[in-house]
């Protein structure tokens, strides 16, 4: 199993759009585990779901099974752990390595090609535990002065958390979201990021289509019911990419 983490500690940067789109797409061909880490529940909503007030992906943090919390989807091989929508994070003391231990001691390789995070817009103990289990991390970021910045700090908060556990750096990638090519500064900051992490790091960008947002609303991404998009070809071209990478 690959897992691949979509990660950036600032709000509204696609990370959810991006999280439910690749599971999604991924689910066509593949058996895919999507985790809502975000208590806002919004990558539950995405898949037709809704957030749980009593069993959810951070149930583990008060001693429960990840597989617990597991319902289909929409989508036949798509399974989701949902977000508990009232866990507050800030209870509870040392909370690393508990999604770690849950993917081993359950065996929850065996069971999916794919788990893919969505992760709060935090440096928590949720980010924490994801990085602690990431083949890759998936970093979106809207091309601007503080989508860069943003971008830096992520890079930072994965090294620090390999370095503090002995661990293996993650395949690290930078996703562009929302990009116009006629916006100077969305170019500007492309080049910024290029320059700081090399162009190999750069995923294609995700171009701005309406119809990303509306699939919230229908529960069902675009890739699956909006065979004309732009915003589906986009996340289709990522997911090749993001696959060559952790070939
Ligand atoms: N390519 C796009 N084109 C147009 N709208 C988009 C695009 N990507 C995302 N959006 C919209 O931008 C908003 C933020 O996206 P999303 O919720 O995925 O971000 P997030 O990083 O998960 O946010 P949070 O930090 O709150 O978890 C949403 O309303 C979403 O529908
Ligand atoms: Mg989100």
């Amino acid at each position: 199993m690959k897992t691949v983490v979509v990660s950036n500690r600032k709000g509204g940067s696609a990370k959810t759009t991006t999280a439910v789109n690749l599971a999604t797409e991924l689910a066509k061909k593949h058996s895919v585990l999507l985790i809502d880490f975000d208590t806002q529940g919004h990558a539950s909503i995405g898949v037709g779901c809704e957030p749980s007030e009593l069993r959810g992906a951070h149930s583990i943090f008060l001693g429960q099974n990840l597989s617990e919390s597991f319902i289909p989807t929409v989508h036949k091989n798509l399974t989701l752990a949902p977000a508990l929508e009232f866990f507050d994070v800030y209870e509870y003391a040392d909370l690393r390595g508990v999604l770690k231990n849950r993917f081993k001691r359950e065996h929850i390789a065996d069971f999916f090609d794919y788990c893919i995070i969505d992760t709060p817009p935090t440096f928590d103990a949720m980010l924490k535990n994801s990085l602690e289990v990431a083949d890759a991390v998936v970093i979106p970021f809207v091309p601007h002065h503080l989508g860069v910045v943003a971008v830096n700090q992520m890079f930072r908060a994965i090294l620090q958390s390999a370095n503090s556990f002995n661990q293996k750096i993650a395949e690290i990638g930078i996703l562009p979201v929302m990009f116009n090519p006629h916006i100077n500064e969305h170019k500007e900051s492309l080049k910024k990021v290029e320059t700081l992490f090399g162009s190999s790091k750069l995923f294609t960008p995700i171009g701005v289509d309406i119809k990303l947002s509306k699939m919230f609303e229908f529960g069902s991404p675009i890739v699956l019911n909006e065979k004309r998009s732009k915003g589906m070809k986009d996340y289709k071209l990522f997911t090749t990419e993001l696959l060559k990478r952790l070939s």
